[in-house]
């Protein structure tokens, strides 16, 4: 049975996903990528983050549903637009109850700075699906689907870790490649890797990215391990959701502010590892579509006729269904 067949066999009632809904994702993701391709390379992180927020709240507010934004911009009195709690969609309160995490532009420097693995973000679940995960760091660590359940765990060491994958893939440690994004305070974990021989993918930022990399073989990235954005962990898990692989987080809390926001957000045990399941609860769809080129998706290209081309991807977890949308766009 292909990808379309299984999702055209998959049964849409019961569930406020609509599979209307998954296309119309990849509307949303488009709108903010074009948006924010106007300013790739233009060295302004804020005008490029602005642009992709501005329009993606524009294509969300088309859309048939009752949203709340879960995972945004950041809490009300921070974000002018698409602020934690925000309702969006034109449904009103009949329509179907939805959560959205959202990150119109993974990768604002990387936009600014015309590198690559830019992309426009977002998930959407049922209402009560999504981790609401405050903007605090995570650990993170993911391998791609084929392992034994628990494979990789935050308690383990990285040694432990990486020497367990590489048994069951059938390799010596020092084939392991292992993604991290490249920070000083990863230094102890890059310098355990380094000792093991492992290649490592140091990355400048997107580990959205960097941890979907590790459920293609053809990126062949192994691994993805480190500390980066608590809601850029959700957005990834909902993608690990749909299309398989592991992944473990755990909030880090720097001071009492950040505990205070945890505690706000309803998550009482603070040293919680969370896994797949728990930080994408239900039925989820992710989208994204690329704005710099990158290791998932091309990004927005502008031909010499005018024409505006998108690479998108759209899954969906029921469905295990992903399809790959390239889009022309004219008159824009
Ligand atoms: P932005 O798009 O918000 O700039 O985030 C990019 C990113 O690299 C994320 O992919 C990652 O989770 C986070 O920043 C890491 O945070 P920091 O730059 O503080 O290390």
């Amino acid at each position: 049975m292909s990808a379309a067949d299984s999702d055209s066999a998959s049964p849409a009632v019961g569930n406020a996903l609509d599979r209307v809904l998954v296309l119309e994702m990849v509307r949303v993701t488009e709108a903010a990528a074009i948006s924010a391709s106007r300013l790739i390379g233009r060295g302004d992180e804020k005008a490029a983050d602005a642009a992709a927020v501005e329009a993606m709240r524009a294509a969300l507010n088309e859309l048939e549903i009752c949203g709340t934004v879960v995972i945004g911009e950041g809490e009300r009195d921070e974000a002018p637009m698409l602020y934690i709690g925000e309702k969006v969609g034109c449904a009103g309160d009949d329509g179907p109850k939805i959560d959205i995490a959202l990150d119109p532009l993974e990768g604002t420097t990387i936009t600014a700075k015309a590198g690559a693995n830019a992309l426009a973000v977002l998930a959407i679940a049922e209402k009560g699906g999504l981790l609401n995960a405050p903007d605090v760091y995570m650990d993170k660590i993911a391998v791609g689907p084929g392992y034994t359940p628990g494979i990789v765990d935050l308690d383990k060491s990285v040694t432990e870790n990486v020497t367990a994958v590489a048994k069951e893939k059938g390799v010596d440690p020092s084939e392991i490649i292992v993604c991290v994004l490249d920070r000083p305070r990863h230094d102890a974990i890059i310098a355990e890797l380094r000792g093991l021989g492992c290649g490592i993918q140091l990355i400048p930022d997107g580990d959205v990215a960097g941890v979907i990399a590790v459920t293609d073989e053809e990126t062949s990235t192994d691994m993805y391990m480190g500390q980066g954005g608590a809601p850029e962990g959700v957005l990834a898990a909902a993608a690990l959701r749909c299309v398989g692989g592991q992944f473990k987080g755990r909030l880090v809390f720097r001071n009492d502010d950040e505990r205070a926001r945890a505690a706000k957000w309803g998550i009482d045990d603070l040293d919680r590892q969370y896994d797949l399941v728990e930080l994408a609860r239900s039925d989820c769809i992710f989208a994204a579509t690329g704005v710099t080129d990158g290791s998932l998706l091309d990004g927005v290209k502008r031909l010499r006729n005018g024409t505006i081309t998108t690479e998108s991807v759209v899954m969906r977890a029921s469905s295990g269904t992903v399809r790959w949308v390239r889009g022309e766009h004219r008159n824009r």
